[in-house]
């Protein structure tokens, strides 16, 4: 049984993000948007108001959407990352992330969003959403990053299926662009050209990097006079690629993402064919967020109720709650403003640390394994192991 909230202090968001975009140093740079990781460390997952600066149908069923850039450096990204976008449709808060396509050097801040069936927002984005719109964005995410260094001269594998091309765009794009002896392979896969995202684009990359960027299209539903490039990219299609292109399996690195059975075969293949995991970076490409009743029910013996405590800007929230919920949904109902979209272990939003006591995650698939040797949990995914529990967003 829960116990009432105490709240230790209210929150003023809109005083919050004002000064926040206030101590923000400019942005100003060659670099345009480009982030790294670390300078990331200290931004605050937290909502702002972006207008919309276009909507651009991509596809019969995507389009993509670029976001006036505030003022400052919390929007600069690490090409690979995400937005969490937040509207209220149909009365209702929905969230969901979306892998940026632009380049951080291009200066430009634009995701693509591919309309999914019964997909609440993506189908609202892909009918109703607009230039001039006001969006709630929180600042850029993700661990599926390729840092790039314009002294080194690397070749890197990608392996992309449907929207899942998305954020390994973004990667090729600055990978060519700030590398300049830097070489991409793209294995592509897709039903048919027509569906192809952003294909006028590579099109467009293949001429400007002429001789760095190979491209690869893969389509399941359209022969193109090739047996190697007819069907999906499954266990035997990726083997052939790998024993038959030299340079598959001689990357610095491999950028796969798209559906959960392609991303192991592809690693799994790889792998197998004598490259190191450490070199694989893989992000699911999931979009609607599993139901709260999906939670799966806590393994432990530990039993009863948990004393939480959730650290979020400076403030604290207190509350208990039973070790089968996910701290994540008890700090919700507690009242606590605490950041989340997918609520399925994919998009890292409801990152926090563990400050004091344990807890036990069901699945991850977003954090690394030295951010959870460093105490950090995805909320969502949480189950107090302790009576008490300390967790702490501002870590
Ligand atoms: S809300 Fe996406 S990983 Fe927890």
């Amino acid at each position: 049984m829960r116990r009432p909230l105490v709240r230790i202090a209210g929150l003023d968001l809109y005083a919050t993000m004002f000064s926040w975009f206030k101590k923000s140093p400019t942005s100003a740079s060659a670099d345009g948007l480009l982030a790294t990781k670390a300078d990331q460390k200290g931004v605050k997952p937290q909502f702002h108001a972006l207008v919309v600066r276009e909507v651009r149908r991509e596809t019969a069923d995507s389009v993509s959407v670029s976001l006036e850039v505030p003022e400052g450096s919390t929007f600069r990204f690490v090409p690979g990352q995400y937005l969490t976008l937040r509207a209220q449709i149909g009365g209702a808060d929905v969230r969901r992330s979306y892998s940026l396509c632009s380049s951080p050097l291009s200066g430009e801040l634009r995701v693509a969003i591919k309309q999914v069936e019964g997909g609440l927002f993506s189908t609202w984005a892909n009918t109703q959403l607009k230039a001039g719109d006001v969006l709630d964005v929180m600042p850029p995410m993700g661990n599926f990053v390729l840092e790039t260094d314009p002294s080194k001269r690397r070749r890197y594998v990608g392996f992309a299926a449907g929207s899942g091309i998305t954020p390994v765009l973004s990667i090729l794009k600055t990978a060519l662009e700030r590398e300049p002896e830097s070489e991409f392979l793209l294995f592509y896969g897709n039903r048919k050209t027509a569906s192809i995202l952003f294909k006028n684009e590579l099109e467009d990359l293949k001429d400007r990097f002429m001789g760095r960027l190979e491209v690869h299209h893969v389509l399941s539903r359209e022969d193109q006079g090739s047996d190697a490039l007819f069907g999906r990219l499954d266990a035997d299609r990726i083997r052939y690629f790998a024993e038959h292109i030299p340079t598959v399996t001689k990357a610095d690195g491999y950028y796969l993402c798209g559906p959960e059975a392609m991303i192991h075969v592809a690693s799994d293949v790889l792998k197998a064919a004598g490259v190191s995991s450490e070199a694989i970076h893989f992000e699911l490409f999931t979009s609607a967020a599993p139901a709260k009743e999906s939670a799966p029910k806590a393994k432990s013996a530990a039993s009863g109720d948990a004393y939480v405590t959730v650290l979020l800007d400076g403030e604290e929230t207190h509350f208990t709650q039973s070790s089968k919920e996910f701290v994540l949904d008890a700090a919700l109902d507690a009242g606590a403003d605490v950041p989340y979209a997918c609520k399925g272990a994919v998009c890292c939003t409801c990152r926090a640390k563990v400050l004091e006591g344990n807890v036990e995650m069901a699945m991850n698939y977003s954090l690394t394994d030295d951010e959870v040797a460093d105490g950090y949990v995805l909320t969502c995914q949480a189950m107090p192991r302790s009576e008490r529990v300390v967790v702490s967003y501002d870590a």
